[in-house]
């Protein structure tokens, strides 16, 4: 067994990951990383000794090097991603409060994004909702938000990443939530449960790691768009350079702004094509 593995954005996150490598291996099997200088892998050598035992660098180019750690020890217990959990409080315009905790590795770790601020402008004035998406939930601020505001409604809250799945659990437990009405769903947009639903929220992606990549509303766009029920409203905020009036108008009748500032833009979409 061998795991490879690429130097993650956070120190939190980083370290995390490197307990759970050394947790998922057996005894004697290696871990390799790859990392850029200025990413912190050189320091990680030492994590590294520490965890696993004996760590050899296989590799150096251009400011990157690829560490290889082989643990020398039993396999330790499995660590726990809210190890690092950063919380924080949000106040919405109505005076209540959504408590939230982000395991290392959410989007946002610990505060609440700039494009998911412009869009709770426009989903606090939802007047509406009875079964709610939130695609690409994040710490779940959004999804919660509604939850919040239409005590009767379903709310599913979706993202493939593990800790985003885990930060939402917890948003649930946190906010009193019931969890069989607010749930958390560890999947990719595509494999959202079918809805119907007549409140899609969505803050899409538009990078891949460090690049910019703008496809990927498309895959975000065609799961709201199998899942809207007729009469339903997706809300969709992106960066105002982000042209994706025609990733919306190709699969929503009717497609308008239903706020924009100088950086972002809230989409608001209806009528399946
Ligand atoms: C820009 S963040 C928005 C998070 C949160 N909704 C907010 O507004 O702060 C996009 C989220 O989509 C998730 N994501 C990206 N691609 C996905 C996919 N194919 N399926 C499910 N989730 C995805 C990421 O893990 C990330 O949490």
């Amino acid at each position: 067994a061998r795991i490879a593995m690429v130097m993650p954005r956070s120190k939190e996150e980083l370290s995390w990951r490197l307990k759970l490598a050394a947790h998922l291996l057996p005894k004697g099997a290696e871990l390799w990383l790859a990392g850029h200088a200025r990413e912190g892998i050189k320091s990680c050598a030492k994590t590294l000794r520490a965890l696993f035992g004996s760590v050899t660098t296989v590799r150096t180019k251009r400011h990157c090097r690829v560490l290889v750690a082989r643990l020398d020890q039993d396999s330790p217990g499995e660590p726990s991603l809210l190890e690092h959990e950063r919380r924080f409080t949000h106040e919405l315009s109505s005076g209540e409060r959504l408590e939230l905790a982000t395991a290392p590795g959410t989007f946002a770790h610990g505060r609440v994004d700039h494009g998911a601020r412009a869009m709770l402008r426009v989903v606090e004035s939802v007047s509406q909702a009875s079964r709610v998406l939130d695609l690409g939930a994040g710490a779940g601020l959004l999804g919660a938000t509604l939850a919040k505001r239409f005590p009767e409604a379903e709310v599913d809250l979706v993202d493939h990443s593990a800790s985003a799945f885990a930060s939402v659990q917890r948003m649930v437990e946190l906010n009193g939530f019931d969890a069989s009405r607010v749930r958390a769903h560890l999947a990719s947009v595509g494999q959202a449960p079918s809805g119907p639903y007549d409140c899609i929220v969505t803050n899409p992606p538009f990078h891949e790691g460090r690049h910019q990549n703008r496809t990927l509303v498309d895959e975000f766009a065609d799961s709201a768009r199998s899942r809207l029920a007729r009469g339903g409203t997706l809300l969709l905020v992106a960066n105002r350079h982000l042209g994706y009036a025609d990733a919306l108008r190709s699969r929503f009748a009717y497609v308008d702004v239903a706020q924009e500032d100088t950086r972002f833009r809230v989409w608001r979409a209806k009528g399946v094509r």
